[in-house]
């Protein structure tokens, strides 16, 4: 009974998109955990490149099972949107199941992210605006609407009349905005429903038989470790928890299932937002990770901020997460160096911390320590083995296997499918 989760180690776009296609090809079933659209995940076939929000990225292939867990939440208008695209350049989104128990992003959800960013001003996180918060507040809050919910005009009236309620009150005296129709929401989100319905399923049996018969489930994770609401770096993170306990909360699948957490993580380190980031270059260098990196965001085009590896946050996320292997990603984008600096401590006011401080005063104060490998020249496109890298590649991903505690078990080489190199199988 396989059950393989598959987290971001990072800050979020370390190439989840591709390692779950590059795994998708063998397993039975690939479910979405947590995070709703603010996810980008980028899965390049061929000539075709396809951009996913919502949808779980082994969609692309046609033999599994997608699923959206009860952990997700759902803006059913940027779904059909992504089924409708897809569909339209001829990928069979039918089969999809989303769990009754997910949570609805409502329209007014992306609204009440929009005014409190603004609101914030200085403070603000740098949400991808897509309604994520709010929708997760509403859910801690209980007065969240839940796919369920959909199906019954008065029981969905009265759940929509107990959330706009005190939301009302605060759109109209405290942001100056007008207040939203709880009649016309209604209708919206009933129509809305009715598209809905075919997929909805009792996701959390599924997958719980599905692993029984000794099927694979892969758990696509997104955002990434420094982004979980409980073990990130608060309160600039999103609102769930994308390490690995999250892919158990956020299907209905017990802990005692899961047999790998595979941690994705580029051979640098991007952010997107605001929040401290300790190895972030200001210089030439990040413009020129950027550049070559293709440092933009799938979600929002937003810039990312760039930086070197931070060995620390690494370690940290093997703990956080118990990672059992690392895919490490766009090692290619490195080469041209002459140096590549890691980050394998911080500085805390003249304090060496090995591990990442509790306190986010201290790690908003970290200044990485660095130590410096060669870099290497050579095109590594099209190396198909760890023996076929150049020397000092070889030892600069050597390096960072042994200052993040996990063995890395595969090697992106570029964006393509095959730009990949095993070092150990991510599936048994
Ligand atoms: P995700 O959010 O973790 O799925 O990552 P994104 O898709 O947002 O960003 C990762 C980007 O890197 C995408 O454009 C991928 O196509 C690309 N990518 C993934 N792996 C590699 C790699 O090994 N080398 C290069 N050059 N690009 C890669
Ligand atoms: P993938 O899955 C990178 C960041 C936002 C912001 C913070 C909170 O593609 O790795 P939110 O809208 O979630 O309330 O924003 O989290 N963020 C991401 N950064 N990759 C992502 O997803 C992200 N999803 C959210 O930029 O700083
Ligand atoms: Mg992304």
């Amino acid at each position: 009974m396989p059950g393989i989760v598959l987290i971001g180690a990072q800050w979020g776009d370390e190439g989840k998109g591709k390692a779950t296609d590059l795994i998708g090809t063998k397993v039975d079933y690939v479910a979405r955990f947590n995070g709703g659209n603010n996810a980008g995940h980028s899965v390049v076939v061929g000539n075709e490149s396809y951009a996913l929000h919502l949808l779980p990225s082994g969609i692309i292939n046609p033999h599994l099972t997608p699923v959206i867990g009860n952990g997700v939440v759902v803006d059913p208008e940027v779904l059909f949107q992504e089924i409708d695209g897809l569909e339209a350049r001829g990928i069979d989104c039918s089969h999809l199941l989303v769990s009754e128990a997910a949570h609805i992003i409502a329209p007014y959800h992306r609204t009440l992210d929009k005014v409190t960013e603004r609101f914030l001003g200085k403070h603000k996180i740098g949400t991808t605006g897509r309604g994520i918060g709010p929708a997760y507040a509403d859910k801690i809050n209980r007065v969240g609407i839940r796919v369920h919910d959909l199906f019954n005009e008065q029981h969905l009236h009265d759940k929509v009349e107990a959330s706009l309620h005190q939301k009302n009150q605060m759109l109209v005296k405290l942001y100056n905005r007008r207040p939203i129709d709880v009649d016309q929401t209604t209708e919206e989100l009933l129509k809305l429903g009715e598209r809905l319905k075919p997929y909805v399923a009792n996701t959390g049996l599924i997958l719980n038989k599905a692993l029984d018969e000794g099927k694979t489930v892969l758990f696509e994770g997104a955002q990434a470790t420094m982004l979980d609401v409980d073990h990130g770096t608060y309160p600039f993170v999103t609102s769930s928890n994308p390490t690995a306990g999250g892919a158990c909360t956020g299907t209905g699948v017990g802990p005692t299932k899961i047999t790998r957490v595979i941690g994705v993580s580029k051979a640098y380190v991007t952010r997107v937002g605001e929040g401290p980031f300790p190895t972030e270059l200001f210089d030439e260098s990040g413009e020129w990770l950027r550049t070559q990196g293709h440092e933009f965001g799938v979600t929002t085009g937003r810039p990312r901020r760039c930086g070197w590896f931070d060995a620390v946050v690494n370690r940290y996320a093997s703990q956080v997460n118990g990672l059992t292997d690392i895919v490490l990603t766009k090692l290619d984008v490195l080469t041209g160096l002459d140096e590549i600096p890691i980050c394998v401590a911080y500085d805390v006011d003249g304090e060496r911390y090995d591990d990442m401080p509790t306190d986010q005063a201290a790690f908003s104060a970290a200044k990485p320590i660095y130590e410096t490998m060669p870099g290497w020249s050579e095109d590594i496109s099209n190396c198909h083995s760890f023996d076929e890298l150049p020397a000092t590649c070889q030892a600069y991903v050597k390096r960072l296997e042994e200052l993040s505690n996990c063995r890395i078990s595969a090697i992106g080489t570029g964006p393509q499918r095959d730009h990949i190199i095993s070092v150990h199988s991510l599936i048994d």
